[in-house]
């Protein structure tokens, strides 16, 4: 087989790497990925290269036509993609100038170390948008399964220990809070991805007259007032990868919810809580025991959350030790950048897939809601409006509650003598602080688990997602 010798070696070395060198380091296994962001990428410089006179009209359109034949091959997977040409960038620019002598003059002002950045770039302003998209998803799928069960109590939890009564629409929509968190710190680290790096060359910039500005325009990288959006110092943008740190920093707290919400699905499908039922096609078998109905896909959803978190470690570590700017080091960062976005993009759809696919078994919630215990503390806030003070107060129902125990009785089946042997204060109407209807009523803070907040706030998530 004839050796391919990278153009990057071409002139100053007087052979190709070894075999081994070439398999070592290499990156277009992977970095195939980046081949329509890189062919974008290219047309803007281009375009720009056009119009200050490097290219002539005739070549642009020559670039623009080989670079677009290109870019079919590969999307119809007929590309040869050679680990000689080490990275999806040689092997495009090469291929090109292969078939088009002014191939040779789109490199002009620009080298890979700037190429990579604003490939990454691109692609990552992609991939947020695509992940924004997937998380509103599951956000709706949280809205609807809570909307759909309006009225379906639970106990709330702490310690996983029974607290107090919520309706389980406001348990889904805490996490639809989480989540727009994500939504938010995402959109800011958007805003930090969406600044073309193009123009920064190897390290020092170029002595050609390029325009950076037009680069940027055509490219997108603009704020909300279409104002260009350029990076201000050559050294930083070339060695810069802050922005996929944010963005598997945001990814990893996203796979925190996400794994989150998996526990609490895993706990539900138990048969100890058995508060829902997912759908068979979103659970799986067991080889051996066939009863067996496993919830793998919150499973594997709080499973992943590993790679995420270990995805930030890597590239944190990547980046500790460099000295400016690019070093070569700084190719690792894509593994573990897609691996990122890959999980927690499908996390995030399966979950929702998952979740639009389960039903509430209302019964068992009913019941686990209906333990008179949660509301204790309701029938501490009683003895508070008879002006107790709450301290007093928590002693006499903590009072209330071994008495209910040692004479073998839920709370609300105590006489109002017993209550009264207590303190003197409970009267006819403290039982009355049992019926959980009126319990939910009067939970009506914002932000509480009352049934008109809820009714609020589910709307109010309606609305926004719509
Ligand atoms: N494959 C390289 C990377 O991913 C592209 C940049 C290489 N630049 C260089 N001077 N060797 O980082």
């Amino acid at each position: 087989m004839k050796k391919i010798s990278p153009v990057s070696r071409s002139g100053r070395f007087a052979r190709g790497p070894g075999a081994d060198v070439v398999q070592f380091t290499e990156s277009v296994s992977f970095d195939w990925r980046l081949w329509r962001h890189d062919i974008l990428g290219s047309l803007a410089h281009a375009a720009m290269l056009r119009k200050i006179g490097v290219l002539s009209k005739a070549e642009e359109i020559a670039i623009i036509r080989g670079l677009d034949q290109i870019g079919r091959e590969i999307a119809t997977g007929k590309f040869k993609w050679k680990p000689e040409l080490e990275d999806v960038h040689m092997n495009i620019e090469s291929e090109l100038t292969k078939r088009i002598p002014a191939g040779a003059k789109l490199h002009t002002g620009r080298s890979r170390n700037d190429q990579v950045a604003l490939d990454l770039r691109l692609w990552l302003r992609d991939e947020i948008v695509l992940l924004l998209g997937e998380i509103a998803g599951l956000q709706r799928a949280l809205v609807s399964l809570g909307g759909k069960n309006t009225g379906v109590l639970i106990p709330g939890y702490t310690h996983l220990q029974r607290a107090q009564p919520v309706h389980l629409a406001h348990h889904l929509l805490a996490y639809v809070e989480m989540l727009e968190r994500d939504c938010e710190r995402l959109w800011d680290c958007h805003s930090r991805v969406n600044v073309c790096p193009l123009g920064s060359g190897a390290i020092a910039g170029s002595t050609l007259p390029l325009d950076r500005m037009l680069v940027a325009k055509l490219l997108g990288f603009v704020d909300v007032n279409g104002k260009p959006q350029l990076t201000q110092n050559s050294m930083d943008a070339v060695s810069d990868r802050d922005f996929a740190v944010e963005f598997c920093a945001a990814a990893a707290l996203l796979a925190v919810h996400l794994s989150r919400l998996a526990e609490d699905v895993i706990l539900w499908a138990s048969i100890e809580f058995n508060f829902i039922k997912i759908a068979d096609a979103y659970t799986t078998g067991s080889s051996l025991m066939p009863q067996k109905k496993n919830p793998d896909i919150a499973e594997l959803a709080r499973g992943k959350t590993g790679r995420v978190f270990g995805n930030l470690m890597s590239l944190l570590t990547l980046l500790k030790g460099l000295p400016m700017t690019y070093n070569r080091d700084l190719q690792e960062d894509k593994e573990r950048l897609f691996d990122t976005t890959d999980t927690v993009r499908a996390t995030t759809r399966l979950m929702a897939a998952m979740l639009r696919n389960t039903k509430i078994n209302r019964a068992a919630c009913d019941r686990a809601a209906s333990d008179p215990a949660l509301l204790a503390t309701d029938l501490a806030d009683y003895l508070v409006r008879k002006g107790m003070p709450f301290r007093q107060a928590h002693h006499t129902v903590g009072a209330v509650v071994t008495l209910a125990e040692k004479s073998g009785k839920p709370l609300n089946q105590l006489t109002l003598a017993e209550l009264k042997s207590v303190d003197k204060q409970f009267g006819r109407d403290a039982l009355g602080v049992f019926d959980l209807q009126r319990a939910m009523a009067k939970r009506n803070l914002t932000g509480a688990p009352g049934t008109k907040e809820v009714a609020k706030q589910l709307a109010r998530w309606r609305e926004q997602l719509s």
